[in-house]
């Protein structure tokens, strides 16, 4: 019975090694790995602080088939919290990031070291859940095959605003993008305060996100967009 005891423990080894949170739509099981400066997500789902996970992190892939291949990669927030009265979480596009192409460098000797020259079309904000929230936010990382002929419009994430409500089945469909390659989520949780809260900031400088929202579609001044830019890391 060699053959359906293999397919058992291919369903099984499915089923115990999904790298996205449960629920979470395209559900991807191949790791992307995702290394931070002095931190990786070793287990789907860890908790990692806000310090670790300030500035993009390094992809390497183990399933790569050719290196012609080029990738994009995503990330999003899960968890964000609704606006104003709004008990539903939104979801917040953290980073959007064409153009890896596999190096040379492997990491362990397995996976292959991806890298890029791009910095957008959406260019990485690191979390920063509100040190108020009741949950650990799930980040959720991405890697697809980027389509030769794809054209992310300059526009789409200029503003800020146009980041939250990020809907990734309706993206793939648009942009005519396959099931991702790799995946990979962790968690962060902003009630550590300041002990992993970027730069320490407390209760007293969180901006309500609606607020800061507003403020984007109202068209403000630069300081106003740093203001918010600020708002934004420290939420969510
Ligand atoms: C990670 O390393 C890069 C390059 O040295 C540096 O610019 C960045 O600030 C570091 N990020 C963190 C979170 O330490
Ligand atoms: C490599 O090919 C396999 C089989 O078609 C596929 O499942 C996998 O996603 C591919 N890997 C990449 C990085 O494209
Ligand atoms: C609450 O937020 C969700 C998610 O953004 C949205 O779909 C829903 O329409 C909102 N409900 C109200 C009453 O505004
Ligand atoms: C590389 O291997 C070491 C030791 O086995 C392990 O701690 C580390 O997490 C691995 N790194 C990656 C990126 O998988
Ligand atoms: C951060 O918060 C989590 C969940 O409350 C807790 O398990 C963890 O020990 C905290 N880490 C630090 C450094 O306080
Ligand atoms: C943050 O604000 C909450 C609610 O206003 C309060 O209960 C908590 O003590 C504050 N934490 C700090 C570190 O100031």
């Amino acid at each position: 019975m060699l053959f359906p005891s293999s397919l058992f423990i291919a369903a099984l080894v499915g089923a115990t090694q999904a790298q996205t949170p449960p629920g979470f739509k395209p559900q991807v099981t191949t790791k992307l790995n995702v290394i931070f400066n002095s931190t990786s997500v070793t287990k789907a789902g860890e908790l990692l602080t806000k310090t670790a996970t300030a500035t993009a992190p390094n992809l390497a892939l183990t399933n790569v088939n050719s290196t012609s291949d080029t990738y994009l990669f995503i990330m999003i927030d899960l968890d964000v919290p609704g606006a104003g009265s709004n008990s539903t979480r939104r979801t917040l596009l953290h980073a959007m990031t064409t153009g890896f192409k596999t190096t040379t460098q492997k990491l362990n000797g397995t996976a292959t070291l991806l890298s890029t020259t791009q910095k957008g079309p959406a260019a990485y904000f690191g979390p920063g859940p509100p040190s108020t929230d009741t949950i650990a936010h799930r980040y959720v990382q991405l890697l697809f095959k980027q389509p030769a002929n794809l054209n992310i419009p300059a526009t789409m994430f200029a503003e800020t605003t146009s980041r939250l409500n990020f809907n990734i089945e309706a993206f793939m469909k648009t942009m005519g993008l396959a099931a991702p390659v790799a995946g990979n989520f962790f968690t962060v949780d902003g009630r550590n305060g300041t002990q992993t809260g970027s730069g320490g900031r407390g209760n007293s400088t969180v901006v309500p996100f609606t607020g800061a929202a507003g403020r984007v579609s109202e068209g403000s001044s630069v300081v106003g967009l740093i203001g918010v830019l600020g708002a934004m890391v420290l939420l969510v």
